[in-house]
């Protein structure tokens, strides 16, 4: 579980060890971002030649700075709710539209009136909103979101597809809805699916794009198809990366076969997640039976990602950066659920001690856009940060 960290590439907050104490020194709890990582990624994507059209899913972190960079390098926007939809257009007045999706599961009605208002992209998943609001749908031009009977990612928690999630409209069920589809004058100008997130094998997304084309082909009218986001992000320096080659290779694949049909592609992790770190102070450090913990002033309200999922990510102590490694201890918030452990068994240096800054790495997605005030703790703070 040590394993040593000779042959990395160092991290941007490496890099920039000093000027990120700095800003932890301003107060913790606190998330970093660090924009030129934003741009490198979103850079990287957009080299991509079978995809047409980015929508950042900000769900994933809506900092009005990193809105303001994915703007910038040309992305477009995925929201899920009115909510979204206000902040986006309150940070980017000038924004096109056209540039943005609405992608919202079991929403209100008025979310959806809101969004046809707006002049968005609006995907239905389920014949409820044209049977429950005819009146609001009639006429209107929409995406249609399939589920293609499976789900992929890295928990059982983010994957969209297959019977028992909640997202998308079963193929079987197409003919029916296409009869309320004529009955209505609706018009569906694309295929929409999302399979899940933290999917590492691109394979999947040609798989997606095949189906929703073969759909689409009966359709008719389908000019997009939108294969979602996804893209997985190696949380361990020592896992696998993405392949972000063969995720384009794949998209260009499927693509081959159905060239008249515009890519579209909703990421929120994989731009974001590099790009964040969160910043915590140590306050107290206990053994019990033999496991030593070290406490930090914010964890699951502020990073529940290990809590909810599991998952994995990497802690460092940024004070003692270069300290050999100590024993194993679990590193743990103040929050009064014994699920409240940030990481278990990590080899911080033996000296670890009241107010030495521990840095959760890749913590820019799903970080602070889920973090929460339990036990009336305070949000963190958030900086941005561009050298
Ligand atoms: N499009 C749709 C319709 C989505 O529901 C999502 C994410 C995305 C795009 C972006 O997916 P991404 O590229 O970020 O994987 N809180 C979980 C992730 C939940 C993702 C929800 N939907 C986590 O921390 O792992």
């Amino acid at each position: 579980i040590c394993a040593a960290d000779a042959a990395r590439t160092p991290a941007w907050w490496e890099t920039c060890r000093d000027e990120v104490l700095a800003r932890a020194a301003r107060g913790t709890p606190r998330y970093l971002y660090h924009l030129p990582t934003v741009r490198e990624r979103a850079r990287e994507l957009a080299a991509l030649p079978a995809i047409d059209r980015r929508f950042y899913a900000l769900k994933a972190n809506p900092h009005p700075a990193i809105l303001r960079t994915l703007e910038a390098e040309g992305f477009g926007f995925e929201c899920v709710s009115a909510g979204e939809l206000e902040h986006l257009f309150a940070v980017l007045p000038a924004l096109a539209p056209a540039r943005v999706l609405f992608t919202p599961s079991f929403a209100p009605r008025d979310e959806y009136e809101d969004a046809f208002e707006r002049g968005v992209h609006v995907t239905v998943d389920s014949l409820a909103p044209l049977r429950q609001w005819p009146e609001l749908l009639r006429g209107r031009r929409v995406l249609l979101r399939i589920d293609p009977g499976f789900g992929e990612g890295h928990h059982e928690k983010v994957r969209t597809g297959g019977r028992e999630a909640k997202f998308g409209l079963a193929e079987d069920a197409l003919p029916e809805f296409l009869a309320a589809v004529r009955e209505l004058g609706l018009r569906i100008t694309g295929l929409h699916a999302h399979i899940g997130s933290g999917v590492q094998d691109p394979r999947h997304w040609r798989t997606v794009f095949a189906r929703l084309a073969a759909l689409a082909d009966r359709i008719g009218t389908v000019e997009v198809i939108d294969v979602g986001g996804g893209l997985g992000v190696a949380y361990d320096p020592d896992g696998e990366a993405f392949d972000l080659g063969a995720y384009g290779a794949a998209l260009a694949d499927a693509r081959a076969g159905w060239p008249h049909y515009s890519l579209w592609v909703e990421p929120g992790r994989w731009l974001v997640a590099e790009a964040g770190a969160l910043l915590l102070s140590v306050t107290q450090v206990a053994t019990k039976s033999g496991v030593r913990r070290i406490g930090a002033d914010a964890g699951m309200n502020a990073l529940m990602r290990p809590a909810l999922y599991s998952a994995w990510h990497r802690i460092v102590n940024l004070s003692r950066l270069h300290e050999a490694e100590g024993a194993p201890a679990d590193v743990v918030g103040p929050v009064c659920e014994t699920g409240d452990v940030l990481g278990r068994r990590r080899c911080l240096p033996d000296a670890t001690a009241e107010g030495d800054v521990l840095l959760v790495a890749h913590a820019g997605a799903y970080g602070m856009s889920m973090a929460n005030r339990y036990n009336l703790r305070d949000l963190p703070a958030e900086d941005v940060f561009d050298v």
